[in-house]
């Protein structure tokens, strides 16, 4: 007999995956066909185009609103969406329309334009009284708080959690093991030791956070305020309001990393549950999909870099890109705050959210799977394993890659395309809910196919 893995045997998944490719190829000639041309490294423009379970990629033709559409004519419903880049939906109208009316009077000359006037009102009224910066990816938005963090109280380590991922930030590039920090296997040309600049502790667990703390040289805590980049940890009751307090006592910034957790509801996870970060990250979907990130210091820490900036030596601060706040990010980030990230549209996602949630979990009680189902707004994930969940290692635990790839090869083969890292759906305000319908028909019947 195969070995069962989180209750399936590997036989079956072994089946069900082979079944998918097969499918996969067959309804895909023309993305076949195009591969591959050699000029790319390694095959793909960007390595994580390989990440998804499928035999190759397909080429997209079009997307808009929760659909996407491959060069061999097939519709899938997009609950991806662009691992959070897309979480509005596809070309949302007032983004397009903004980008059209900026495209014809200049992509970027390093000045202001009267957008960021809005802009800068905007994400005080979206997120909080922060004082902002504009990046292009939410991995620089880290790198720059992170900076400041460390310019303002000249202490070298950033404390993160077990199983995080803030973007190819290199100090955040550390895992747990036996109880001390190492760097990740993997990472490529580091020849850094990080352990030197960072410190890892797992998520909910206050007493190694406050151990960690006491030593003295930790710049700041870079958190999210879910786990979300493991297979998904929710915060134990208590734990935000004692990390805001341990770091308050050890002279540690506290910065809150939401480029997931905007799912949430307006104002991100932060503003839904009161927390009080001294700086506020956000990238992927702020901007509706433009390469476009933010982050915003707490006034105090604001006054207290501006003490410092003004005593440093002249000369390159480390921090910004050329292409940075440029006017096409401003139209962007205007459009999307204005009209995109709205409380209606908020409702909608958390509703649809909801209702695949309950779907999704009656599929896996029907078939009595070990596995469980958490949401944090409008992000649904599943997990072949029990939950909940408490830190990084429970998470890493929980991930079963074999059987995960097979059951999103079987969903991508009905039609819906989920996110090729953990088992992650969006759902957009564009999502509708036979769309949704259609997701949890496709999971229940991959569930038949795998545990009978
Ligand atoms: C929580 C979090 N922060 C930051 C990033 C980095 O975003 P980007 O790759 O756009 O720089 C990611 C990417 O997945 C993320 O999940």
């Amino acid at each position: 007999m195969s070995p069962l893995i989180q209750g399936v045997s590997a036989d079956r998944i072994a089946e069900v995956a082979a079944h998918a490719a097969t499918a996969y190829r067959a309804a895909r000639p023309r993305s076949a066909a195009a591969h591959w041309a050699d000029a790319w490294l390694g095959g793909v423009p960007m390595h994580w185009m390989k990440d998804w379970p499928q035999p190759f990629p397909m080429l997209v033709a079009r997307a808009k609103g929760a659909w996407l559409e491959d060069i061999d004519g097939n519709r899938l419903d997009d609950f991806c969406l662009g691992d959070t880049g897309s979480m509005f939906g596809h070309s949302p109208a007032p983004v397009a329309r903004a980008l059209r009316a900026q495209a014809g009077r200049g992509l970027t000359y390093m000045l202001p334009t009267e957008d960021v006037l809005a802009v800068g009102a905007l994400l005080c009224q979206r997120f909080g009284d922060f004082r902002w910066q504009i990046a292009t990816t939410a991995t620089d938005a880290n790198r720059f708080a992170l900076r400041v963090a460390r310019a303002v109280t000249g202490r070298a380590k950033v404390l993160v959690f077990n199983g995080c991922y803030h973007g190819t930030v290199d100090d955040a590039m550390v895992r747990l093991r036996a109880g001390q920090t190492e760097a990740r296997p993997g990472l490529v040309g580091q020849v850094a030791d990080l352990t030197k600049t960072a410190v890892a502790v797992e998520f909910n667990d206050l007493a190694a956070v406050e151990r960690a703390l006491a030593a003295g040289d930790v710049a700041a805590v870079l958190c999210e305020p879910v786990l979300t980049n493991s297979c998904m940890v929710l915060p134990e009751p208590g734990f935000h309001a004692g990390l805001r307090a341990l770091t308050r006592r050890y002279g540690s910034l506290l910065i809150i990393d939401e480029t997931h957790t905007i799912s949430t509801g307006l104002g991100g996870y932060t503003r839904t549950h009161g927390l009080e970060p001294d700086a506020f990250v956000l990238g992927k979907c702020v901007a509706g999909g433009l390469p476009a990130a933010v982050w915003g210091l707490a006034p105090e820490l604001a006054a207290r870099f501006a003490a410092y900036d003004a005593t440093r030596p002249t000369g390159h601060s480390g921090m910004g890109t050329t292409l940075s706040a440029n006017p096409l990010q401003f139209a962007a980030l205007r459009a999307t705050l204005a009209e995109v990230m709205t409380p209606a549209n908020y409702a909608r996602m958390e509703a649809g959210a909801a209702r695949l949630e309950a779907g999704l979990s009656r599929a896996i009680a029907a078939q009595g799977a070990p596995w469980h189902v958490v949401r944090v707004g409008a992000r649904v994930e599943f997990i072949c394993a029990p939950g909940p969940l408490h830190n990084g290692a429970e998470a890493e635990a929980a991930h079963a890659p074999a059987l995960e790839a097979a059951i999103h090869a079987s969903l991508l083969n009905r039609g819906c395309l989920i996110a090729p890292f953990h088992n992650m759906m969006l759902v957009s305000p564009a999502t509708t809910r036979r769309q949704i319908d259609r997701l949890i028909a496709a999971f229940t019947s991959t569930l038949v196919a795998l545990f009978n």
